[in-house]
């Protein structure tokens, strides 16, 4: 008899998560039997919804928002990457309770790498410096990019999160009226798409061969989209990001690596 792998993701809002589908297609490429729910949890519920998931018979969990910083106090064991971008997007069960993990950076990376953009010896602009920009910190300074500067609306949040990163390499954050020297890849980590425009960066803080890459996809990607398209670089959305974070889950909940770029191709079919 075959049961199938009992998982779940929470936040609020959810019913637009891609995620069930996402896992659902790494669930019928490997031949794993995935019953994945997305389930709305506001911060105060999380422990309760956990333990129905377990009742169930459920072995892992994604937490999106808001519950990423609150997940943390779930967990009796943090992979590196949560400890270090302060948030948790993977669960796992073990005998003795959940194990915490972060492949939200991870995931970001192994989209790049898709993408053919990269990051060893690059100059790397990123705009904002909220949650987003924390959970892909660590695993970008890992691939030794030449410099990373931060520029946020509020430019001591942008200071603050540089610093708590200076240990992992050179990396330093300013408000928006900074002038940077020429960058080779800008990084949009705002939540901007989904309310307003992009801020008029000056030019020049990119290289005219730069690529530019958008952490949110569909609908909130459109206003980076267009500024970019504007002024001639070469965009990209944040939808290889998600799959990224799911393949690395998938692989933490059943020791198989799903193929990233099938789960593309197939989402891609599905979405247009
Ligand atoms: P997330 O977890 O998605 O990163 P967050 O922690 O609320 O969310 O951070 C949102 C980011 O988007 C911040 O960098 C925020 O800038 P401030 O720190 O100055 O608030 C940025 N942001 C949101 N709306 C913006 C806007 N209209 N223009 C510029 N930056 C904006």
């Amino acid at each position: 008899m075959t049961s199938s792998l009992r998982l779940a993701v929470f936040g609020d809002p959810i019913s637009h998560s891609l995620s069930p589908r996402i896992h659902g297609l790494f669930g019928r490429q490997l031949g794993v039997e995935v019953d994945y729910q997305a389930i709305r949890c506001g911060v105060n519920e999380l422990p309760a919804k956990l333990a129905e998931l377990v009742a169930g018979g459920g072995i892992g969990a994604n937490l999106t928002l808001p519950l990423k910083q609150t997940g943390l106090r779930q967990c009796r064991q943090l992979d590196r990457a949560a400890r270090l971008a302060r948030a948790v997007n993977t669960l796992k069960l073990d005998e003795q309770g959940w194990l915490g993990f972060n492949t939200d950076g991870p995931g970001l990376v192994l989209d790049l790498e898709r993408l053919g953009i990269a990051l060893t010896d690059a100059r790397i602009l990123i705009l904002g410096a909220g949650g987003a920009t924390a959970g892909i910190l660590a695993p970008m300074l890992a691939k030794k990019p030449a410099c990373i500067t931060i520029l946020n609306r509020t430019a001591e949040r942008a200071a603050s999160l540089a610093e708590r990163f200076s240990h992992l390499g050179a990396i330093s954050g300013h408000g928006l009226n900074a002038s940077p020297q020429a960058h080779d890849l800008l990084i949009q980590a705002t939540s901007l798409g989904h309310s307003g425009a992009m801020p008029e960066l000056a030019p020049d803080w990119l290289k005219p061969n730069a690529r530019v890459y958008d952490l949110n996809y569909g609908r909130a990607h459109q206003p980076v989209a267009d500024w970019a398209e504007r002024h001639g670089w070469r965009v990209d959305g944040g939808l290889g990001m998600l799959v990224g974070q799911a393949a690395l889950a998938f692989e933490i909940w059943t020791g198989q690596r799903p193929s990233f770029s099938a789960a593309m191709d197939s989402l891609g079919a599905e979405l247009s």
